[in-house]
């Protein structure tokens, strides 16, 4: 579920409306639902109750960390991919020991500083990579406790820019080789403590399909390793997708029971029934890095309306939230609903893109949208934007980051201030 819905005429995150948070805070506004993080957090965790398992949050989704302090107060753990996002989960409250940390090139600084924190896993990608950590661990007088990603080489069936677990993409090691790396590791880097294997084929992934593929090909392989090198855990990543289109409506309590809904039809359960049965069996804790399911539908990013402006091949909404804000449509091709915070009273609509600010032809939030009437100073929410939304944004065309706030019932909590111009030069210098 979400909880973003209309309630008397205005659009409400849980019990706050979005029009007096955008007044208060001004536009663009990223604002998060407290609730429907936890909503989704607990749906998960009892979907996979039967696996001794840890739900590893994919921080790079929404690192804000408010946002990871309510995942943490879940007993949630954390996918990270650099020292920022270590930094921020032990700042929000989350523990190093819950931590994997993923990615293709972590830095000296980074490792040290994650053996020093104690994190639980690196999930490294490369020989090199395994090799450098056993140096560095070695130099610290420490054992560095590694899984390895293997590249299934499944097509996630996701956009191109999401996939990653083909053979042509740059994440983990090629399946056929997996064996080979953990011996070669086992007799040749003492300060490596082999404790899993992880893998993730992609993001946004919409059926059950390519994950029971992707597992079924590696179970194998994690039993041999698990009787070669004593495993503990398998990490199957993340990269369950969410309702994008006509979000809004799809926000009832009853959404993620309902099999077969066409716009969603992937159900946590479908999900839990096709992979748990497989898993099971092996007898080790399971790893779960769910990032956009957390928090994609949990957020909303208001924003005004400056200008209409009718062409002669199309019409454009001008609004003061861009591309740098939100960067989903023009990177991935994402479709966001586009909404006014008050609700339309007539069903009249006209096409129009909804473009921001920045000097891009790239900088569209909607293209081709039916829109209800709006006029210069009316607040506009575009649905379904709480991952991968500020987490990506930039100080392009020099804009000041958006401000972000946590709803939690009744209350709203500014958890992000808004960028001034001053933070914007902050740590420039004229070279004098
Ligand atoms: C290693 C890893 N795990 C988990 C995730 C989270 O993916 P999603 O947000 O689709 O769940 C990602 C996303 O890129 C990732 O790279």
């Amino acid at each position: 579920m979400h909880s973003f819905r209309y309630v008397q005429g205005r659009l409400h995150a849980e019990s706050v409306d979005l029009g007096h948070l955008a007044e208060k805070h001004g536009t663009p506004l990223y604002v998060y639902s407290s609730a429907t993080i936890r909503d989704h957090f607990t749906r998960l965790d009892g979907a996979l109750d039967r696996l001794d398992h840890l739900i590893c949050y994919a921080v790079k989704a929404n690192s804000n960390l408010a946002v990871l302090n309510v995942i943490a107060s879940m007993g949630g753990g954390f996918d990270i991919v650099s020292g920022g996002e270590l930094f921020r989960v032990v700042r929000a409250g989350g523990k190093a020991s819950n931590c994997t940390f993923a990615g293709v090139g972590k830095t000296r600084s980074e490792i040290e500083y994650a053996l020093r924190e104690g994190i639980y896993c690196f999930n490294a990608e490369s020989e090199a990579e395994l090799r450098f950590i056993n140096e560095i661990a070695g130099e610290l007088g420490k054992r560095a406790p590694v899984a390895v990603r293997v590249n299934p080489n499944v097509d996630a069936k996701t956009h191109a820019k999401i996939t990653t677990g083909k053979k042509e993409n740059k994440f983990g090691i090629d399946f056929d080789r997996i064996a080979e790396v953990y011996a070669t590791i086992a007799a040749e880097c003492p300060h490596l403590e082999i404790k899993g294997l992880q893998m993730h084929i992609g993001s946004q992934l919409t059926s059950v399909e390519p994950f029971v593929e992707a597992v079924t090909k590696v179970v194998p392989l994690v039993r041999q390793m698990k009787e070669d090198h004593g495993l503990k855990f398998f990490s199957i990543g993340g990269g369950l997708g969410i309702v994008y289109k006509n979000s809004l409506d799809s926000g009832s309590a009853d959404w993620w029971s309902r099999e077969g809904n066409e716009s969603h039809p992937l159900t946590i359960q479908a999900y839990a029934d096709a992979v748990v049965p497989l898993l099971e069996p092996l007898g080790l804790r399971i790893l779960f890095e769910p990032g956009r399911f957390m928090v994609g539908n949990a957020g909303a990013l208001v924003t005004k309306v400056l200008f209409e402006k009718k062409g002669s091949a199309k019409d454009f909404v001008i609004v003061d939230a861009g591309m740098n804000d939100l960067i989903r449509p023009t990177l991935y091709e994402g479709w966001h609903q586009v909404t006014p915070v008050e609700k339309p009273v007539s069903t009249e609509t006209h096409k129009a893109d909804v473009v921001g600010p920045i000097c891009e032809t790239g900088d569209f939030l909607a293209q081709d949208r039916d829109l209800p009437p709006v006029k210069e100073g009316d607040y506009l929410a575009v649905l379904s934007s709480g991952a991968y939304g500020f987490s990506m944004a930039s100080n392009y065309n020099s804009r000041p980051l958006a401000a972000e706030v946590l709803v939690d019932g009744k209350e709203a909590h500014l958890v992000r201030e808004r960028q001034t111009l001053d933070d914007l030069i902050r740590g420039e210098h004229l070279p004098i």
